[in-house]
């Protein structure tokens, strides 16, 4: 079993309580009110979608716009995270978002037609692949977008209050701004950039970076 299987395996009920604690879905809901990158029906992927933080989120912003939402699909490689998420969307009576168990590094696992998205959306997953494994990554869920999409990766960043909290409790990779726009180049994208969070989520600011990447 891998780390990261091993760990989210043991403490999805420790992580969902952690992130309350923290502010984190309320920090990601803010986030996706203020993002301009949502619009009707686009076909979204939420890579790494644990109990399914960035999921509800977005879809939330989307039906405060007027927005209907398009397919949402999600994987992640704990079926305790899956189950967690399966059961807040039976809880909330929403459809409409399919959920896969799968690697991202072994992205042909996913089901046939799960490409060509207009927005790929990543949130504190990629902090569990090997660090020279995180081009690869990335080059795997660029393939993924349509033409026109575009990425949105939420990854954590490397300071002294990161260290102690994410990387030895949750045992995470932390990462500079450098070590990032390394590793966008590696994967290929054409642009990137690093985004605010907005003013609502600024606390947010000390945990993580926010990078918007097209094809
Ligand atoms: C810290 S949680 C984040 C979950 C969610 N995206 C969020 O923002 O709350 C990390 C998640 O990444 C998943 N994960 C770790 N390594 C993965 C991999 N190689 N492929 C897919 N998912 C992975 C874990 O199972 C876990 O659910």
């Amino acid at each position: 079993m891998s780390d990261a299987l091993s760990l989210f395996t043991e403490r999805h009920a420790s992580y969902a309580r952690f992130i309350q604690l923290v502010l984190y879905p309320q920090g990601i809901r803010a986030f996706f009110q203020h993002c301009r990158l949502l619009s009707a029906g686009q076909k979204v992927l939420d890579a790494g979608c644990g109990t399914g933080v960035v999921t509800l989120a977005l879809r939330q912003a989307m039906l405060r716009r007027g927005l209907s939402p398009g397919p949402i699909q999600a994987f992640d490689l704990t079926p305790a995270m899956i189950q967690r998420f399966r059961q807040t969307l039976a809880a909330q009576n929403i459809g409409g978002v399919e959920i896969v168990e799968a690697n991202v590094l072994k992205l042909d696992g996913l089901p046939e037609g799960w490409t060509n998205y207009d927005l790929i959306v990543s949130a504190s997953m990629l902090e569990y692949v090997a660090r020279d494994q995180l081009p690869d990554a990335l080059r795997g869920l660029r393939e993924r977008l349509a033409p026109e999409g575009r990425f949105i990766l939420f990854i954590t960043r490397r300071n002294w209050f990161t260290h102690l909290l994410i990387g030895r409790w949750w045992r995470s990779n932390l990462y500079t701004g450098e070590e990032l726009r390394e590793a966008f180049k590696g994967a290929g994208f054409s642009q990137f950039q690093f985004r605010r969070f907005p003013l609502a989520a600024s606390y947010l600011t000390l945990w993580g970076h926010v990078i918007e990447a097209a094809k």
